[in-house]
């Protein structure tokens, strides 16, 4: 049985998830929190359990259905399950999967990345943005010879040790400060945190540590808060900045990249940056991820001085996997289908939050958005969108979503891929309007 989306405000959690709480708190007799990701603990009543994905649908163990924007945080560009995806993983199962060297799929796979992406000469393959963004750091201090970075707050580059830094606050001049506990305050030294979309305050570092920076990071679209765009010329000066400086601009493209437009936001904005890191929408929920750059730089890979490895690196299922989804997004071209449904979704969320006097903005653009409590405009980094954001009342917004068939992500970010429609959009908008009047 699938049930419908509620429309009433009378929803008994405890019955309507009794299924997830049984097995969350069956798994968390044997599993920390009963969840294998920091990212999965918020959930109400509890995490949820979930049975099945297809297209824009996905299903919890009690057999509610959602339309779904959460997409796996942004890897289902294409939908759950796209059968081009799904054939192609299985017609690798009786192959072997993994052999220690090297196989066709992997050169197919770089060949065909090649050929679309803005700005790439060679590409090296992983597994996740973590470990790209790992490798973009260390390929960026062996190419430079040196070993301060700077990030910005807000930005997320992977949970490692050497990249998770970012204080609470936006201080100027920065002040490096570790975020979990357990983490290496050492590893954390050499990350200078700054504001973004600010030109001088990135000048304002190249001048206080002369001939010491190896690499800027930065997210070309802020999409780990809110989805704010970088102001006109902000990543071309940042670039130029490297260059007269001699610093590597690494663009953390594991959410824009092939979701925002074929090329990501290197393409959407007609800008670039030096080495680019890829993941999620590149390989439809499978585990590969991609470092691309100049053949000088990466070049570095080739030899024995940079080191980068991975047991389970171009794994036949996952390269299968990858190369099936560039393909279709390259053949199919989604993204005027996914701006079309999304833009309509954007226009009625705001209409909807405008009829009932709501002060609701969304923020983004058709095929990645965020709901933000808080009125629009004036927002370009993490301190202003601190400052116009209500957490408590997205907080809310997202259960009373929730009840009503309606999934997106914990921030409040709306994942849209090629399998949602207006029917999806016009069910959403529902839910929607019902979740705005229970708040
Ligand atoms: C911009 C960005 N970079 C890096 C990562 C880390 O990627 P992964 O979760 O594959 O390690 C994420 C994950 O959400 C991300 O959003």
């Amino acid at each position: 049985m699938t049930t419908t989306p509620q429309t009433q405000q009378t929803i008994d959690r405890a019955e309507r998830y009794a299924g997830s709480l049984a097995l969350i708190e069956r798994a968390s007799r044997s599993t920390p929190g009963g969840v294998h990701s920091s990212f999965r603990l918020k959930g109400s009543p509890t995490p949820l359990v979930y049975s099945r994905g297809q297209g824009s649908r996905l299903w919890d163990v009690d057999e509610n259905c959602y339309v779904d924007y959460a997409m796996a945080f942004g890897p289902h560009v294409l939908g759950h399950c796209h059968p081009a995806v799904s054939e192609a993983v299985a017609a690798t199962l009786g192959t072997g999967q993994l052999w220690a060297g090297q196989h066709v799929g992997e050169i197919e796979l770089v060949e065909a990345m090649l050929e679309v992406l803005p700005n790439a000469e060679h590409i090296r393959l992983g597994q996740s943005g973590t470990e790209m963004d790992q490798l973009a750091l260390r390929l960026a201090r062996a190419a430079t010879g040196r070993r301060r970075v700077i990030r910005f707050a807000g930005h997320y580059h992977g949970w490692l040790d050497p990249l998770f830094v970012d204080p609470a606050t936006d201080p100027f001049p920065a002040q490096d400060a570790p975020l979990t506990s357990g983490q290496s305050a050492a590893a954390a030294a050499d990350v200078v945190v700054i504001p973004w979309n600010d030109v001088e305050a990135v000048r304002g570092v190249f001048e206080a540590y002369p001939d010491e920076i190896a690499a800027v990071f930065m997210e070309p679209i802020l999409s780990n808060v809110g989805m704010i765009m970088p102001r006109d010329g902000y990543i071309d000066a940042v670039r130029e900045l490297c260059e007269q400086q001699g610093a590597l601009l690494v663009l953390d493209e594991v959410i824009t990249g092939f979701r925002v437009r074929l090329g990501g936001a290197q393409e959407l904005l007609g800008t670039r940056g030096h080495l680019t890191v890829y993941a999620k929408a590149m390989a439809s929920g499978y585990p590969v991820a991609a470092l691309a750059g100049p053949a000088d730089v990466m070049g570095l890979l080739g030899g024995p001085d940079v080191m980068h490895g991975g047991t389970y690196n171009t794994g036949l299922s996952a390269v299968a996997a990858a190369l099936a989804t560039v393909r279709v997004l390259r053949e199919e071209n989604p993204y005027p289908q996914m701006e079309e449904v999304g833009g309509a979704l954007i226009q009625g969320i705001r209409s909807l939050a405008a009829d009932r006097g709501i002060e609701l903005s969304v923020d983004g653009i058709g095929p990645v958005f965020q709901t933000r409590f808080g009125p629009e405009g004036g927002v370009h980094d993490r301190r202003t969108y601190a400052e116009r954001s209500d957490t408590q009342v997205a907080d809310r917004f997202l259960w009373e979503l929730q009840d009503r068939g309606v999934r997106i992500t914990h921030r409040g970010t709306w994942f849209l891929s090629a399998a949602h429609t207006m029917a999806d959009v016009e069910q959403t908008l529902e839910a929607v309007d019902g979740a705005l009047g229970a708040l």
